[in-house]
Order: structure tokens, then C-alpha cells, then sequence
């Protein structure tokens, strides 16, 4: 199988992307692969709202027609079985690259198609002291809403100190539950909506 990792750190070897590598090597220790996306390569327009002239228009192909990656990065996680998603905490709160791809999703949960529905997800983020729980709150609650699996145990932090050393573990946990859940039958052709 293959999953997803999407990275919103501004820096190509932070502590996300530390997480992510021991998320690769774990998924590939099993057999299965790890694409990464560090968002910051791609560009990504602004939502421009069309739910709110009629809802009816946010759909995925108006949403693909700005010309930007955003069908790029839809499309490998359409591809993908399953997701996760890195996100530094900037001022107790995921990085706005982080934001600004969550709000272009709106056009992917609005039509209640399956290009990321019923897909596990987990969510990960690395902050310098504190704000990583709301960080990855914040994450979280529109993932549910927008019907991806958040998994059991599928979230952890980390801030490089010695307090955080079960990190690993909790990454370990991660691939372990993600490769169970997407092997389960049904789960892709079931319709959550
Ligand atoms: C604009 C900005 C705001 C930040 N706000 C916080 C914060 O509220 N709490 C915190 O602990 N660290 C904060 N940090 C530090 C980063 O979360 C931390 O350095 C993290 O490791 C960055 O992710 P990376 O290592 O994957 O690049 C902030 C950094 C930036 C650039």
C-alpha cells in the first residue's frame, strides 16, 4: 500500500520532517510506501469562497481550475490509503500552509464524493515548548467533519526534548494501526456520508 505524509514546516529538516523519516522507514520496514509532500514546494491559491455565492460551486473541478498544485496534491491524496499530516505549531495553532490547504479541502468534503472520505488519518505536529495539542485540535476536528478516520492513538508531538522520548513509540503505533486499518475490507466502498 501506499500513504501520504504532507509536511507544512518552512523547513526541509525540522523536527516534522525527523518524525516523518522513522514514519517512512517504518512503513517500508513493512513492505508498504511513504510519499512526502513538503508543502512549502507547492503553490497553493487561497480559497476563494465560492461555497458562499452558491454552495453548489465548490466542487473539486472548480477548485482544480486556478491553476495552481492543489489538484496536484488532491489527487496523491485521493491515491493514497491513508494520510497524515505534519504541521508545525505557530502561535498555538497549525503553520497557515497548513491552514490554507485545510480550507481549499473544503471543495473535496462539500460534494460528499470519496475522493478522501473514510481514508485513516493521523496528524502530527512539533512545536519548540507548547500549543501542540490545540495545533493538532484544530487539524482534527474539520479532518472528522470533511469524513476522514481519525485513528485511535493517531496523533503525537514533539519538541526535540527529552519529556517527548515516546514520540517514537507513538509514531510506531501510527504505521502499525494505519496499515491495519486500510487493509480492512469494505472500508474504501463503504459510503460514511
Ligand atoms: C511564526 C512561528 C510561530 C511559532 N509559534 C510557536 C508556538 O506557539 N509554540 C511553540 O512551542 N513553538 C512555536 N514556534 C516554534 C516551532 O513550532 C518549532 O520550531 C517547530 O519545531 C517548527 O517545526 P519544524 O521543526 O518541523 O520546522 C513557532 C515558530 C514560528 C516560525
Amino acid at each position: 500500500m501506499k500513504f501520504l505524509a504532507i509536511n507544512s514546516s518552512y523547513r526541509e529538516n525540522g523536527l516534522n520532517s525527523k518524525m516523518i523519516d522513522i514514519l517512512k522507514s517504518e512503513f517500508e520496514k513493512s513492505g508498504h510506501l511513504l510519499d512526502i509532500l513538503l508543502l512549502k514546494e507547492y503553490k497553493i491559491k487561497t480559497c476563494e469562497a465560492c461555497l458562499l455565492e452558491d454552495l453548489k460551486k465548490c466542487t473539486p473541478e472548480r477548485c482544480y481550475s486556478l491553476g495552481d498544485d492543489f489538484e496536484f496534491i488532491a489527487k496523491k491524496m485521493q491515491g493514497s490509503d491513508g494520510l497524515i499530516f505534519a504541521t508545525p505549531v505557530h502561535w498555538y495553532a497549525p503553520s497557515a500552509l497548513m491552514w490554507n490547504l485545510i480550507e481549499r479541502m473544503t471543495s473535496l468534503e462539500n460534494t460528499r464524493n470519496k475522493i478522501i472520505q473514510g481514508k485513516p488519518v493521523a496528524v502530527i505536529s512539533a512545536a519548540a515548548e507548547d500549543g501542540s495539542q490545540s495545533a493538532i485540535t484544530n487539524i482534527i476536528v474539520p479532518l472528522i467533519h470533511m469524513g476522514l478516520f481519525v485513528l485511535p492513538f493517531g496523533m503525537t508531538y514533539y519538541s526535540g526534548k527529552d519529556e517527548d522520548r515516546e514520540t517514537e513509540e507513538y509514531l510506531k503505533r501510527i504505521v502499525r494501526n494505519m496499515i491495519f486499518f486500510s487493509s480492512q475490507k469494505g472500508i474504501k466502498e463503504h459510503s460514511w456520508w
